[in-house]
């Protein structure tokens, strides 16, 4: 069976959670797109060569999750190049046989239009940077929310305005705001849909 779960969204909403559960509970593979981005980031030297030669030890490196990751990722996620080069990677997975499930902020518009289930997910920007915060082990660890919230913007702002591939919900994604819920009940919310899309409402 070939069945695609694209799911969008801004920084820390809740996008891989919410994969995660959905690919665990229908058996589907997982690609985290952000991980692609984030280790073409840190690699240094020419970000189009890093992209056209990804290894999965880049794709292991223990910094991947780190802030600094995350905005090497959005700097380089502007070039139409990078993006270029990792597509076919993506598109390749999405349509594997099995099911898959894609988190990112294109995957709805332009990896896989044909996605059996778009999901685009939100939540406020203080609740994005409060729960980042909280993951990068909040003040024992030395974040500083105010920080984390000023990259988490930074990076909204650069992913949406951006001319190539901007973070924007596909014209038929279903809309999903997790500022008011618990990860279960959002997981369970994106389990409906995809077990309504799939015709087997008992799952
Ligand atoms: O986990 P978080 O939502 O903070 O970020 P991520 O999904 O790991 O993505 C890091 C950065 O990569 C984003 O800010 C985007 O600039 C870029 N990205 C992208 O352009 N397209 C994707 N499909 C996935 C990530």
């Amino acid at each position: 069976m070939i069945f695609t779960v694209a799911i969008d969204g801004p920084a820390a909403a809740g996008k891989g959670t919410i994969s995660r559960g959905v690919a665990a509970r229908f058996g589907f593979a997982h690609l985290d797109t952000g991980l692609l981005y984030r280790a073409v980031g840190v690699k240094g030297g020419d970000p189009i060569l890093a992209a056209k030669s990804l290894t999965s030890e880049d794709l292991a490196r223990a910094d991947l999750r780190s802030l600094h990751a995350g905005q090497a990722a959005s700097k380089v996620a502007a070039m139409p190049e990078v993006r270029a080069a990792l597509k076919d990677f993506q598109r390749l997975f999405a349509r594997r046989e099995g099911g898959a499930v894609l988190d990112g902020r294109d995957i709805g518009t332009v990896i896989c239009p044909q996605a059996e289930v778009k999901l685009f997910v939100t939540a406020s920007a203080e609740i994005r940077a409060r729960r980042r915060w909280l993951e990068l082990g909040g003040e024992g660890a030395g974040a500083i929310y105010a920080d984390v919230l000023a990259q988490v913007r930074e990076r909204d702002d650069r992913d949406m305005n951006r001319a190539d591939a901007p973070l924007r919900p596909a014209a038929d994604a279903v809309l999903l705001d997790t500022s008011a819920l618990s990860s279960d009940a959002a997981v369970a919310q994106a389990v409906a849909l995809v077990a309504a899309r799939l015709g087997r409402a008992d799952l």
